[in-house]
Parts: C-alpha cells; structure tokens; sequence
C-alpha cells in the first residue's frame, strides 16, 4: 500500500523520538512491501518560533491530506507563560478539533518485563489492560464562552462545560464497539451528582448500553472512579469518560505501568478521516538532544496508526511484539532502568526493535 504520513515531531524529545520511529516505520514499509510517504511540518513552540502560531494552516492543510499523522510533544519552558497569547497546547487543541479527531484511547497495559517498574503492589498491577476513552473535542476544553475579566471582586476566569448527545452518542459507541473485541465490558465515568452535563451523559451512555446487551455496563462517579484505578485496576477494560475526566484519570492510569515512556495513544474522528498518533508522555524538555529519551510509546502508537488508520494488523503486531521482545531481552532507556542497569540511548533503542523485526 501507499500512505501519506504527516510527521509533527513538535518540541523538547519530540524530533529524537520522531526520527527514530520512521526508522523503523521505514523498515516494516521495506519488509511487507508498502511505500510510506512523510511530510514532515510545524507544530507548538517550534512552529511559534518560527512562524507565530502553534498551529501554522500548512500544517493542518497537511494533515487533513494525509492518511494519518504522527506527532512527537510539544511545549517547554521557553513557551510557558500563561499569560502568553500563543501558548504550544493551542496547537494540539487546534489539530485536534482541525482534524475532528473527537475519540482518544489510551491503552494501558502492563508489559510482563516491566511489571515491577510500576508503584503499585505487583499483585494488584497483574493482568491489568484497560484502555481510556476519553472524548477529546468536546466539554469544558472548548466549550463557550471561556475567558478572563475583571469584576467587583478582582480578576476571574469562567469556562462552560457542555455535551450534546450527538457527542455523547458517538463516543460511547465506539467504547461499546471497542469492549466488544476485547473483555466486554464497559465502565462509563461521570460526576452526574453534580453536574448537569454528567446527567445527560448519563442518560444518553445508558441508552446506547441498552442497544448492547451483550457487553457489561457499569457507571462510576469520576472521584471515586480515581480511588478505583489504584485499588483495582484489573477490574476495568473499556473506560468511557469525557475531555477533563479523561485527561486527569489517563494520566493517573498511566502511572499503574509505572512507565509513562511505555504509552502510546490514538486520535480517531470518523471513519476514512485522518487519525493522529502520538505517545502520552511530554516533551521532557531536560533530556532533549541529548539521545537518551526513551522513543517506545512513539514506535507503540506507530503500531497503533498502522492497525486503525492503515488497516495493516500484521504490521502493527510484529512491530508490538519486537518492543516486547526487545524489553524481554533486558533492554532499557534510562527511564524504564532501574538504578544501576545498564542502559542504551534513544538511536540504539530503535535499532534493537529494527534488528528484533527481523
Ligand atoms: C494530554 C495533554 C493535553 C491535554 C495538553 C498538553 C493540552 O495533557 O494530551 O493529555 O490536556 O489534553
Ligand atoms: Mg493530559
């Protein structure tokens, strides 16, 4: 097959970790016989340094033309400022809500050779493989109006947290369609005590659970749905949530692995559209150009953008089971070693995973 792929390698590690898995997306292109074709562009702070904004319309011009794009991180100290009137994170949003990509799953998975990286008591990490779903165009990250001003009592901010059913609808049939080809079983998380967007979402995700007998339906309040994760992480395999309870609880998951360099994610919109691809890791601003950050959750996602944009399952199989393989055989960037294992740099790592894809 032909593909065109956006690469966006972004900020800090972002280029390092970038370069390295089209290395190895080259080398799967070589062994199954496909041709990939990158363009590379602008995006955060490197696209403000350089052209003003985080999100240049080349950029999103690109990616909308594309198959699927992948992207590095994006951000740093030197854009940090929040008064700043362009700020990194724009550009994700903006190429987010560009690209309608309003489905972002985030699987969590304990790899064997690394269980016991994670913080939690190893028998509580056991067999966990859970995937967030988080909506990720809606809710209070876009919601209107949002802003700043001055009142009687000083200085206020105001954002406005809102879901139609349309959104609701949409991303709770794909957590059911997801929990389907796994453990089916589907947990969807809200805060519907309080607020009234969480009642509708309740209402509309019990709806489309009726439609799907089949899979098990569960509902959790988002407070108690944090304690959960910690306690019984083993117990959950699709986690349906919306933009700002996703973000918060994805990162918490993140950490049962204990690996956050391990993680990968994919952005979908609707079918035949362009997915985007990226590690959930930051842009580690302190280890940038320094080639020792760990390039795994991007060749990870890379498998992801192979199996859900490019439908090539084989591919993105052998390239999850050459990391595994890789990590089996005792290799580690310095974020996933522990004190005093040797550890090899970011160009290494990605031969290893070249050399393991035979
Ligand atoms: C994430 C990040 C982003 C978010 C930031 C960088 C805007 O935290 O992808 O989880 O809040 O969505
Ligand atoms: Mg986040």
């Amino acid at each position: 097959m032909d593909a065109k792929i956006t690469l966006l390698p972004g900020d800090g590690i972002g280029p390092d970790i970038v370069a390295e898995t089209r290395k190895v997306l080259d080398v799967v292109a070589v062994k199954y016989g496909h041709s990939f074709s990158y363009t590379e562009q602008l995006i955060g702070g490197i696209a403000i340094d350089e052209t003003g904004v985080a999100l240049p319309e080349a950029t999103l011009g690109a990616c909308l033309n594309s198959d699927a794009v992948l992207m590095g991180s994006v951000g740093g100290p030197k854009w940090d400022d929040p008064r700043a009137k362009v700020r990194p994170e724009q550009g994700i949003l903006g190429l987010r809500k560009g690209l309608n990509v309003f489905a972002n799953v985030r699987p969590v998975k304990v790899f064997d050779a690394l269980a016991d990286a994670s913080p939690l008591k190893s028998e509580r990490v056991k067999g966990v493989d859970l995937i967030i779903l988080r909506e990720l165009t809606g809710g209070i990250y876009f919601g209107s109006p949002q802003g700043r001003d001055v009142g009687e009592n000083g200085r206020f901010g105001y954002n406005t947290m809102i879901y139609n059913e349309v959104e609701i609808r949409r991303i709770v049939e794909i957590a059911f369609d997801l929990a389907r080809k796994r453990r089916k079983k589907v947990t969807s998380v809200d805060k519907a005590n309080v607020l009234a967007t969480s009642r509708v979402w309740r209402e509309v995700a019990q709806e489309v659970a009726d439609e799907n007998p089949d899979i098990e339906y569960e509902v959790v309040l988002v407070d108690a749905m944090a304690m959960y994760l910690i306690n019984k992480p083993a117990a959950y395999d699709v986690v349906v949530t919306g933009n700002l309870f996703g973000d918060i609880l994805s990162d918490e998951a993140s950490m049962i692995t204990g690996s956050l360099g391990m993680l990968p994610s994919a952005s979908l919109g609707l079918p035949g559209t362009p997915g985007l691809y990226e590690p959930i890791h930051g842009s580690a601003p302190d280890i940038a150009g320094k080639g020792i950050a760990n390039p795994l959750a991007t060749i990870l996602s890379a498998a992801m953008m192979l199996r859900s944009s490019l439908d090539l399952d084989e591919e993105a199989m052998a390239m999850e089971t050459a990391v595994s393989q890789v990590l089996a055989a005792g290799h580690r960037t310095a974020d996933i070693a522990k004190s005093g294992e040797k550890t090899v740099g970011t160009t290494a790592m990605g031969d290893l995973v070249i050399e393991a894809l035979g």
